[in-house]
């Protein structure tokens, strides 16, 4: 037996709890990890809010995101390149459920943590880094554009504003004030969010292309700036894609081989990734209210 934060109703984090959960051996292509640390993400707190529907039984399991060491493993597992998973193998990726002391993963979402790579990085890369690096394959970007982001200070989309940086392009992120010198800090010129962001953006240059990453408000400034609907692309805003035409980020870029080019790019101080707190298990109510809440940049990460 180990212990997982576990919910027996949706609703807010107080409905979550720690108990004894049974471990399992892993199947064939699977491993069981000793979760070392596991991040949190908006998406777990709507599968815990009933917002995305889901008719798992209850007790439910939370997480996704995580990094963690090999304990055992199931037939035939192995990384991308081909090589064997082993036992005591320090790994990172991601695994349903994985706030807990143990979690089964499979193989075909992890990878070797470079040992460079804090465990509380790595803990929570997947989702929000890959997400990024999916909005970036689903409209390429080029040092010709200027690409608006929105929600630039956020899991995915400050991850995202620097990729853009990084291909030559010029980046304008939206945030909060207290975090548009973070954006500076990473070559982003922040604008605020909220009423007139049209006329504010419309007032730096020409958007050639919009990543919104946190709802709709930089697609439909987007859409008053004459941006193209396919040099648009939402990752939180299903009804804006019917209406606007826009892309959903693709998830055929969301791979293992993708997560060991971002931590190239972090343990190489390409790449900012901030985690914004740890909170060890017993805590996961808390760590949760941080995440609904309104928290300093950068990730909310478990470390059972
Ligand atoms: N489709 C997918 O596969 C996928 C994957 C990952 C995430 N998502 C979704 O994408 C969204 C963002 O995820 P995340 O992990 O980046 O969340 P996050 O780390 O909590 O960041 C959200 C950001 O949104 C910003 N924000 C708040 N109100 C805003 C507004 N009115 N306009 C623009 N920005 C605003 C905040 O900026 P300030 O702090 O500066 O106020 C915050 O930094 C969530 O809804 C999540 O569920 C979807």
């Amino acid at each position: 037996m180990s212990r997982a934060a576990l919910y027996d109703r949706t609703g807010g984090p107080e409905v979550l709890y720690v108990g004894e959960v049974a471990d399992v051996q892993p199947q064939p292509g699977h491993v069981l990890l000793r979760v070392r640390a596991a991040g949190l993400n908006p998406f777990d707190s709507k599968m815990r809010a009933g917002f995305i529907p889901s008719d798992a039984p209850f007790p439910r399991r939370i997480g996704g995101d995580v990094a963690g060491t090999v304990a055992a493993v199931g037939d035939g597992s192995v990384y991308g390149d081909g090589t064997a998973i082993q036992v005591g193998d320090e790994v990172f990726g991601r695994a349903g459920g994985a706030i807990a002391e143990r979690v089964v993963a499979s193989a075909s979402e992890l990878a070797k943590r470079p040992e460079a790579l804090p465990v509380e990085v790595a803990g929570g890369m997947w989702v929000a880094g890959l997400t990024a690096v999916s909005c970036l394959a689903t409209i390429p970007i080029g040092e010709d554009d200027t690409v608006l982001v929105g929600g630039a200070a956020g899991g995915v989309g400050f991850v995202a504003a620097q990729l853009a940086v990084a291909t030559g392009a010029r980046v304008i992120g939206t945030a909060s004030e207290r975090n548009h010198e973070l954006l500076r800090s990473v070559g982003v010129e922040p604008v605020t969010y909220g009423e007139g962001l049209a006329d504010r953006v419309a007032g730096l240059g020409q958007v050639t292309a919009v990543i919104d990453a946190h709802g709709r408000d930089a697609l439909d400034a987007g859409v008053q700036l004459g941006v193209p609907a396919d040099r648009m692309v939402a990752i939180a805003a299903y009804a804006a894609v019917d209406e606007l035409g826009v892309h959903n980020a693709e998830r055929a870029a969301r791979t293992p081989e993708n997560l060991l080019e971002l931590a190239d790019d972090v343990v190489a101080g390409r790449l900012v990734f901030p985690v914004a707190a740890t909170y060890p298990l017993d805590e996961v109510v808390a760590a949760f209210t941080a995440v609904d809440g309104s928290h300093a940049p950068g990730k909310i990460v478990v470390l059972p």
